[in-house]
C-alpha cells in the first residue's frame, strides 16, 4: 500500500483523498485555503456515509476510520514528505499549476510520481525538467468514488514505469484506467462533452431553448441508452444507413468553437456559479451543497448498482471487439477544432 499526497482539497481533491483511502492507501490532503481544508473531512464523511449505507463499502469504514486514513495537513512540505504518489488537484489554471510544480520539485521524494488531475491542460510544458520523467496525467471524473474511468497520459519524457505504477494502483482499486500513448487534450470523454457543450452554448446563446429543455432532451433521450449501448453500439442499433443519410440531410453548420458564452458569463457575473454557490442554471438554494451531493450520490449509486446487474450490450467479439479503427484511437491524431461530426438525433 502506498503513501499518497493529494494537493488541493476542493471538489475533486477531497473526493480523491477518499478514493485512495478506500483503496487501502495512507493519504495526506492539503489545500492552501485553510477554509477549504477544514471543510474536507465533512464532505468526505458525507460521501463515505452514502457508500456505506448503500452497501458499496463495508460498515467498518466509519468516521473514525476516515480520520485515520486521511490526514488533513496544513503545509505542502509535510503533505508530500514520504509520499510515493502526489496527486495534483489544484485550480485549472496554468499559472497556479506552474508555481505548485516548481515548489514540488524540491519537496517531493526523489522517486515519487506526480499525477495531475487536469481536465484539459497540457501540463507537461509547465513541469520542471527534474520532474518530467515521473509526471503523468491521471484524470478522474466527478464523483471519483462512483465514476470508475481514469484517463492516464504520459508526457513526452515520462518513463513507462510511472504510468504502469499508477495504472496498476487504480486497477487494484476497482477503477477503469484508459491508457493513452501521449497527451490527448480532453481525452475521449471530455472531448465528447466539449463537442456537446458547443451545441449547448449555441442553443442557449441564440435563445433557441432553455437549460431545462436541454436537460429534458438528455434525461429522457440520450441518457437512457448510453449506459447500455454507448455511442458506437447505439449507431449499430440505429442502423448505419440512417446515420449516413443523417450526414447528408443536415442543414445546419455545427458551431465553431468560441472561447466564451454570453449566457455563461452573465450567470457567473451574478454569482451563479453552480451548486456550491446555491445557484447556477437552476436554483439549488433550498438545500446545502452537502445535502445535494448526498442526494446526487444516492441516485448515481442506485443507477450504478442497477447497471452492474443489467450490463452493457455485448457484441459477438466482446466489448473491445468490432472493426479495426481507421485512425489510431489514442495517439497521433491532430486535435479537432470543430464539434465532432454531425450530431445524431434519432
Ligand atoms: N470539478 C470537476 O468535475 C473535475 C473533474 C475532473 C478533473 N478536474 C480537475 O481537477 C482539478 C481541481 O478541480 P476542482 O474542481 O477540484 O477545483 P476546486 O476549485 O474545487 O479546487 C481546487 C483547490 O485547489 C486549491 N489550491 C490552489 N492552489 C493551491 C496550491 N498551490 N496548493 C494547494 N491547494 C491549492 C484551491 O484552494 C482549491 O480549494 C482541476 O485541474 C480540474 O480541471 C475537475
Amino acid at each position: 500500500m502506498a503513501d499518497v499526497a493529494v494537493v488541493g482539497a476542493g471538489l475533486m481533491g477531497h473526493a480523491l483523498a477518499l478514493v485512495f483511502a478506500l483503496g487501502g492507501h495512507t493519504v495526506r490532503l492539503t489545500d492552501n485555503n485553510p477554509e477549504t481544508l477544514a471543510r474536507a473531512p465533512n464532505l468526505m464523511a458525507t460521501a463515505l456515509a452514502t457508500l456505506t449505507e448503500n452497501g458499496e463499502v463495508d460498515a467498518s469504514h466509519d468516521r473514525q476510520w476516515l480520520s485515520a486514513a486521511v490526514r488533513c495537513v496544513p503545509t505542502l512540505a509535510d503533505t508530500v514528505k514520504g509520499a510515493s504518489v502526489v496527486i495534483e488537484a489544484v485550480l485549472e489554471r496554468p499559472d497556479v499549476k506552474t508555481v505548485l510544480y516548481d515548489q514540488l520539485q524540491s519537496l517531493m521524494e526523489p522517486d515519487a510520481i506526480l499525477a495531475s488531475n487536469t481536465s484539459n491542460l497540457d501540463i507537461f510544458p509547465l513541469v520542471p525538467e527534474a520532474l518530467q520523467e515521473r509526471t503523468i496525467i491521471a484524470h478522474w471524473y466527478t464523483p471519483p468514488y462512483l465514476c470508475d474511468l481514469v484517463d492516464l497520459c504520459p508526457g513526452p519524457a515520462t518513463k513507462p514505469g510511472a504510468i504502469e505504477t499508477v495504472r496498476d494502483m487504480v486497477k487494484a482499486m476497482g477503477k477503469a484506467p484508459v491508457v493513452f500513448k501521449q497527451m490527448v487534450q480532453g481525452y475521449v470523454a471530455n472531448r465528447l462533452q466539449a463537442a456537446m457543450q458547443l451545441e449547448v452554448y449555441r442553443l442557449l446563446d441564440e435563445g433557441l431553448v432553455t437549460p431545462k429543455d436541454i436537460d429534458d432532451s438528455v434525461l429522457h433521450g440520450l441518457a437512457l441508452r448510453i449506459p447500455v449501448l454507448g455511442i458506437m453500439a447505439k449507431a449499430d442499433f440505429t442502423g448505419l444507413l440512417l446515420m449516413q443519410q443523417g450526414m447528408k440531410n443536415r442543414s445546419y453548420t455545427p458551431p465553431v468553437p468560441q472561447d466564451h458564452s454570453p449566457t455563461l458569463d452573465a450567470l457567473i457575473a451574478e454569482g451563479r456559479s453552480g451548486v456550491m454557490a446555491g445557484k447556477g442554471y437552476f436554483d439549488w438554494s433550498d438545500r446545502s451543497p452537502e445535502e445535494l451531493f448526498r442526494e446526487r450520490d444516492r441516485k448515481l449509486l442506485a443507477l450504478k448498482q442497477a447497471l452492474r446487474t443489467i450490463g452493457p450490450m455485448e457484441p459477438a467479439t466482446g466489448a473491445a471487439g468490432g472493426m479495426a479503427p481507421t485512425t489510431r484511437a489514442a495517439g497521433g491524431m491532430a486535435p479537432t477544432t470543430r464539434a465532432a461530426g454531425p450530431m445524431e438525433n434519432t
